[in-house]
C-alpha cells in the first residue's frame, strides 16, 4: 500500500491555517468531589492510551506550587471567539502531546499496519480507510510536541464517555465560567423536542456533568474523568466531581 503524503499533508496545513484559534493558559486542572462525604481531591493528568492518545486521567493530592510542573498536568484552552456562553468563550481544551517516537512497523489500531520508515519523524493517524502522518519535530528537527484537543469516546452501552487527547477531530466543546468551572456545551436540548416541530431555542448552554469513575478505553483501565452523557451514571465507580483550571 502506497500513501500519497505530500498531498495529504497540503490539506491538514490548509485546514489547520484556516482555523484561527487563540490560545489561554497552561492551566491545572484541580478536581473535587461534589458529594459531601467525597473522598476526590486532586487534579488531571494526562495518561497514556495508545500511541499519540492520552487519557484525562485523576491524579490524587496536591500539586507542588512551584514552575515545575509536569507537562502532564498542564492544559490550555483554544478559542476562535466565534462562541460563547454569556460572557464565557467555548472552545477546546488541548494538551502538548510531546513527541512520539516510532517504530517500525507500528500498529496504530487493531488490525492497521505501516511501515514506520514511510514516514520517519511524523505521528500517524487513521482516518477512516487512509493513514496521515503529522510532523513532530521542529524545523531543526528537534523533538516537539503536538497541540491535541479533547474529545470525547462514547461507549454505546454505557452513559459515561471518556475525554481523550488525540488527533480525532470530534472535538467536545466546552468553556470556563467565571470561577473558573469547566463546563461541556451544547446549543439545543433534546429533552424540550416536539415531534414535527424544528427546536427554535438555541441559546449556549453550559453543562456540568463531570465526574471520576474507573473506565476502560483503548485497552487501557483507568481512574478517569468521565462525561455522563444524563442521569445515574451506568459505571458504579462514578463520582461526581467538579473540574476547576488554576492558572500556572
Ligand atoms: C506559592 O508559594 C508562595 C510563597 O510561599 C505563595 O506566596 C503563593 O501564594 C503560593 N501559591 C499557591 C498557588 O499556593
Ligand atoms: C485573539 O488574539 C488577538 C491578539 O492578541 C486579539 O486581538 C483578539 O481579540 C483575540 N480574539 C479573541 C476572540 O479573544
Ligand atoms: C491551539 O491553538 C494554538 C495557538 O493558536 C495552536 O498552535 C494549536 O495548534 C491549537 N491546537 C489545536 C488542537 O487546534
Amino acid at each position: 500500500m502506497k500513501f500519497q503524503l505530500s498531498a495529504t499533508l497540503m490539506g491538514i496545513a490548509a485546514t489547520t491555517v484556516s482555523a484561527q484559534e487563540n490560545q489561554s493558559g497552561p492551566f491545572t486542572l484541580h478536581i473535587k468531589g461534589t458529594s459531601y462525604n467525597s473522598k476526590i481531591d486532586g487534579y488531571g493528568i494526562s495518561c497514556h492510551a495508545g500511541a499519540a492518545i492520552s487519557g484525562l486521567c485523576y491524579s490524587e493530592g496536591a500539586l507542588s506550587n512551584t514552575s515545575d510542573i509536569s507537562n502532564s498536568y498542564k492544559y490550555n484552552f483554544n478559542y476562535t471567539g466565534f462562541t460563547q456562553v454569556g460572557e464565557d468563550e467555548v472552545g477546546s481544551l488541548v494538551w502538548n502531546q510531546p513527541s512520539v517516537k516510532a517504530h517500525s512497523p507500528v500498529k496504530i489500531t487493531p488490525g492497521k499496519f505501516l511501515a514506520a520508515k514511510k514516514c520517519s519523524h511524523m505521528i500517524f493517524k487513521i482516518v477512516i480507510t487512509d493513514v496521515e502522518c503529522w510532523q513532530y519535530t521542529d524545523q531543526d528537527g528537534n523533538p516537539a510536541s503536538v497541540s491535541q484537543a479533547m474529545s470525547l469516546v462514547y461507549q454505546g452501552t454505557s452513559n459515561v464517555a471518556a475525554p481523550l487527547f488525540s488527533f480525532d477531530q470530534s472535538l467536545f466543546l466546552v468553556g470556563f465560567d467565571s470561577e473558573g468551572g469547566l463546563f461541556g456545551y451544547n446549543y439545543v436540548n433534546d429533552g424540550r423536542f416536539v415531534a414535527g416541530q424544528p427546536p427554535t431555542d438555541y441559546t449556549p448552554k453550559a453543562y456540568y456533568q463531570w465526574a471520576v469513575c474507573w473506565q476502560y478505553f483503548t485497552g487501557y483501565f483507568y481512574q478517569s474523568v468521565a462525561w455522563v452523557q444524563l442521569g445515574v451514571p451506568h459505571n458504579p465507580t462514578c463520582e461526581a466531581v467538579e473540574i476547576t483550571k488554576v492558572d500556572i
